[in-house]
């Protein structure tokens, strides 16, 4: 038998090429994420537990990256993380929410409490708008004992459909407003803007947006029990990619997945993985996928390598499927093992078109979960999607009780449950990785990761190399 080589970041460099770059702001990170969305940074947020629902989903897209909404929830629970995602950024929120003036103000707080708004449309029976209740309204109602229609806001400043982002802002600034229904000539409400949403257009100019102006997000399905309804109640709320997301990719269950999806959503933008070799993603590629997720093994949470002997070394696994990827023009998804800025670059020099990245984004305030404290630091959770406790909490999803002795009793673990630090909001995590990837593109001479793509020359090192590539010799502060 003959056995190759797989290597990993690493154990390998990017060798230096004459570059042309004056400032990193000169470099374009956009690039695909599947055959039909580009996006305009290389990163994406795992579709993880501990990694990504909404806040975590918007941040991602406001940077020009997207997150995927991990699966382990209730099919209306991650619904409605989409639903956030995408009220989050809408220009114009289409189906906002209404109250009527005969219901008390505590029933208005408890649904804003629900849907996390601060404010309602009120409408009569015949669903004209009659007033808005917003929180300066209700700020000292807090018994909650009168009617809606006794503190609202009557006198509401409105717009005719098709107003402009410009003019909307125009109207909030001069009437010192926050929140703008648009009405049609019957009294009927067609939309409404916020303050908030117009201010974002300036504040995120690189945001990732779809058709409509809302942030780009993305769900996870598995491939077995409800994944049909699931994707189908996704792609409903406005899911712009589902994700088929198995451990091993490369499996008739996988390809099955795919095939299905496909058939019965054929507009659908459809990423799977994951894959670890060319083998595996030309047969995702061949069953319909529109971008193929790679790594198995790589992750930082992993112990797929250790328990069952199997995987690829990251970079040797991009390489080998960003070959297929190049010859059937379908974008590849490097997942996992992503430590650095410079891991990163070398994953994309390697022919992947985007990162997928748990650990570096865990531990931030947009993950889920709360900080802990361990010897006077501050942690939070990060654990594998295979992990003992992550698996507990799918199953009792399922069938809403689950018994460790009888369920999990002859489960093998194949992540583990770790701490991150905490880091704060994860708009500094991205800028850093973001920078240094485009410090990595001049580098490589290169304006677009598509032209480090071709410039790029890697070298492999020895241990020497990698020793003298860490700081050395120097007490770190
Ligand atoms: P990281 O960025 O190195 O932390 O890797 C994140 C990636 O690890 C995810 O996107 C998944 O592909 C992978 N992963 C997540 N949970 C598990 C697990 O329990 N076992 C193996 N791999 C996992």
């Amino acid at each position: 038998m003959e056995i190759r080589e797989g290597l990993t970041f690493d154990d390998v460099l990017l060798v230096p090429k004459r570059s042309s770059i004056v400032t990193r702001s000169q470099t374009n990170l956009q690039t695909k994420l599947s055959k039909n969305i580009s996006l305009n940074i290389p990163i994406i947020s795992a579709n993880m537990d501990t990694v990504t629902e909404s806040a975590m989903a918007v941040a991602m897209a406001r940077e020009g990256g997207i997150g995927i909404i991990h699966r382990f929830l209730t099919i209306s629970e991650q619904v409605n993380e989409v639903l956030k995602v995408k009220r989050s950024g809408s220009v114009i929120i289409e189906n906002p929410y209404f109250i009527k003036p005969d219901q008390s103000v505590k029933e208005a707080i408890s649904y804003m409490k629900e849907k996390e708004v601060s404010g309602l449309l009120v409408t009569d029976s015949n669903s004209k708008l009659v007033g808005i209740l917003t929180r300066r309204d209700i700020m000292f109602e807090s018994e909650g004992t009168k009617l809606v229609k006794d503190v609202m806001t009557s006198d509401v400043v409105t717009a005719k459909p098709g107003i402009s982002a410009s003019e909307a802002k125009k109207t909030l600034q001069e009437n010192r407003i926050e929140k703008l229904p648009i009405v049609d000539e019957k009294g009927l409400v067609k939309g409404l803007i916020t303050s908030k949403d117009i201010m974002n257009i300036d504040n995120y100019p690189a945001a990732s947006k779809d058709k409509k102006g809302r942030p780009l997000v993305g769900s996870a399905v598995g491939v077995k029990g409800d994944f049909m309804e699931r994707a189908e109640a996704l792609l409903e709320a406005g899911t712009d990619v589902i994700v088929v997301d198995i451990a091993h990719g490369h499996s008739d269950n996988a390809i099955n997945t795919v095939r299905l999806i496909k058939k019965a959503f054929p507009t659908s933008e459809l990423i799977a993985g994951n894959v670890a070799t060319a083998h595996g993603a030309e047969d995702l590629i061949k069953a319909g996928v529109d971008a193929v997720k790679v790594g198995v093994g790589s992750g930082s949470i992993c112990i797929t390598r250790v328990i069952t002997g199997s995987g690829v070394p990251q970079l040797t696994a991009v390489l080998d499927c960003a070959k297929i990827g190049k010859k059937y023009d379908v974008p590849i998804i490097s997942d996992g093992g992503v430590r650095t800025s410079g891991d990163a670059t070398k994953a994309l020099a390697a022919g992947a078109s985007t990162v997928m990245v748990g650990g570096m984004l865990g531990g931030t305030d947009e993950s889920p979960g709360s900080p802990v404290m361990k010897n006077g630091k501050r942690f939070k959770i990060y654990r594998g999607m295979a992990s003992f406790y992550a698996s507990l909490g799918r199953k009792s999803k399922e069938t809403g009780s689950v018994s460790i002795s009888e369920d999990l009793n002859d489960y093998v673990a194949e992540g583990v449950e770790a701490m991150v630090p905490y880091k704060g909001s994860v708009t500094d995590i991205i800028k850093q990785l973001t920078g240094g990837i485009r410090s990595g593109l001049s580098y490589c001479g290169a304006n677009t990761i598509q032209q480090m793509q071709e410039n790029a020359e890697f070298m492999k090192m020895s241990r020497a190399g990698f020793a003298e590539s860490q700081p050395h010799d120097v007490d770190l502060m």
